[in-house]
């Protein structure tokens, strides 16, 4: 018996065709359904798993092409062929009209029908991936992956879906790592843009000559590498979302270009006079001070203005400390999920430390340290030892206060004290472990274990 190939569901009420059909299919190895009218045919798509509907365009009283009309409606994954006897052109296009993907014409050429099949079979398989892509990413974007207790963030929850409600400029400020790039995606993800184009752009990492060219495109021959037209990001993200990341960074000749779009919504491509207009709803982000650049003439006022329609200001994490433990059960089921691992969460005592430590990096860095320990958690919990070591001393003021603490054990106050010497030493050896180890009086072996024990 050949492999399985698909499920096809056959719906034609001549028992005798439909047999002839169904048993060609079956000896080819597909697994066949069968139906004799519309109703059976919905009852059985209701309960199998169906990817391909042949069906006929006449079904006794009832019509084929409405049947196909009704199966997409209710799963639009379903691929529908057209089997009709009348090989006219215009039942064939009526046919596609209503989502029929192919058609063929009685009496049935099984070899012509089988790639036909091949064809609508890739098709359902191509559709199926699109939809788990598309869900994933609505499923990733969906505010319910947004985490917070604190009231600043409730604040800026409140923000974020006033902001996807509407089609206004948005200007989201915030330290790196606070979440900006996410809640740019949240609002697209859940605005009425949602099924058009998310495109983000980093401006600092382009460079300062092509920032144009990559925003707006170039005509062929606009400037020397341009050997072919470029399509900027304004065009490719028509209909959807342009996420401009840190564009304190904009030089002042494009600062004059994304004021001309944002009050005409029109752009010139590099290299061309012709005015083009595209329907996009700019996100903008930075972790640079923008009234300070305003003030120092580094950034247009007008620029300014037009971006801050709605504002999104990101508190740092350690402003928002009771944000912490949340936010690390959200990572630990992530990450745990990712690894295989089954880690339930934290101790008491790591959970401390996270919470003492001011992430300069924000939540980024507790995601960071969160996914490292899951990678390298024995048990079922995070421990204080799974934590990156960077987590314990902060500064000589902290190493004092804790090494007089006799509520500690001694083990753990000499392992700070090493730690902070061994840092110390590598600082000023300029990273070079051979001389870091002879300024502490080791050998080179011996601080690369210490190095390794306390994942330096
Ligand atoms: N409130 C939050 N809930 C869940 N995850 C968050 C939250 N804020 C930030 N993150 C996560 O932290 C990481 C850093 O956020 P990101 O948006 O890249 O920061 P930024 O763009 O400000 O540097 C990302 O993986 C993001 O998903
Ligand atoms: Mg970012």
């Amino acid at each position: 018996m050949p492999e399985l190939k698909g499920v096809i569901l056959v719906v034609e009420d001549d028992p005798m065709q439909r047999e002839l059909i169904a048993e060609n299919l079956r000896q080819e190895g597909y697994q066949v359904f069968e139906a004799a009218s519309t109703q059976e045919a919905l009852n059985l798509i209701a309960q199998r798993p169906v990817e391909i509907a042949v069906v006929d365009y006449k079904l006794g009283n009832e019509s084929g092409l409405e049947l196909i009309r009704e199966l997409r409606r209710r799963n639009p994954l379903i691929t529908p062929i057209m089997v009709t006897a009348f090989a006219s052109i215009e039942t064939a296009v009526e046919a596609i009209k209503q989502g029929a993907y192919d058609y063929v014409i009685k009496p049935v050429d099984f070899q012509k029908f089988l790639l036909t099949l091949e064809r609508a079979r890739e098709r359902f398989r191509l559709q199926r991936e699109v939809a788990d892509l598309r869900s994933r990413l609505e499923e990733k974007f969906s505010f319910k992956n947004f985490i917070f207790v604190s009231k600043a963030m409730e604040q800026v929850a409140g923000l974020m879906s006033r902001a996807a409600r509407s089609e206004a400029t948005v200007l989201i400020t915030g330290e790196t790592g606070t979440g900006k790039d996410l809640i740019a995606r949240l609002i697209h993800f859940s605005s009425e843009r949602s099924r058009g184009p998310f495109l983000a752009v980093n401006l600092p990492s382009i460079p300062e000559t092509l920032v144009e060219s990559e925003l707006f495109g170039a005509e062929k021959g606009a400037y020397t590498d341009a050997r072919e037209r470029k399509i900027g990001k304004f065009e490719a993200a028509d209909g959807g979302t342009l996420f401009l990341d840190e564009i304190g960074d904009l030089n002042p000749a494009v600062q004059v270009k994304l004021l001309r779009f944002l009050q005409d919504r029109e752009f010139y491509r590099l290299g061309s006079t012709r005015a083009l207009k595209a329907e996009v709803r700019v996100i903008a982000a930075t972790n640079r001070n923008l009234e300070k650049l305003v003030a120092e003439e580094k950034f247009r006022a007008d620029l300014y203005y037009r971006l801050n329609v709605i504002r999104i200001d990101l508190p740092p994490l350690r402003e928002r400390k009771e944000d912490i433990p949340l936010l690390v059960d959200h990572f630990i089921r992530e990450y745990s999920r990712r690894e295989k691992k089954n880690i339930k969460g934290i101790s008491a005592e790591a959970l401390d430390l996270l919470l003492k430590h001011d992430f300069p990096g924000n939540v980024r860095e507790l995601e960071n340290a969160i996914e490292r320990a899951i990678i390298f958690a024995e048990g079922e919990v995070i421990t204080r030892a799974d934590l990156p070591v960077f987590l314990e001393i902060r500064s000589e003021k902290e190493l004092a206060e804790s090494t007089s603490d006799f509520s500690r054990p001694l083990t753990d106050k000499v392992r700070e004290l090493e730690i902070r010497e061994i840092r110390r030493a590598l600082e000023k050896s300029g990273g070079v472990k051979s001389r870091a180890a002879r300024l502490l009086g080791i050998t080179e072996r011996m601080l690369s274990y210490k190095m390794k024990i306390y994942g330096l």
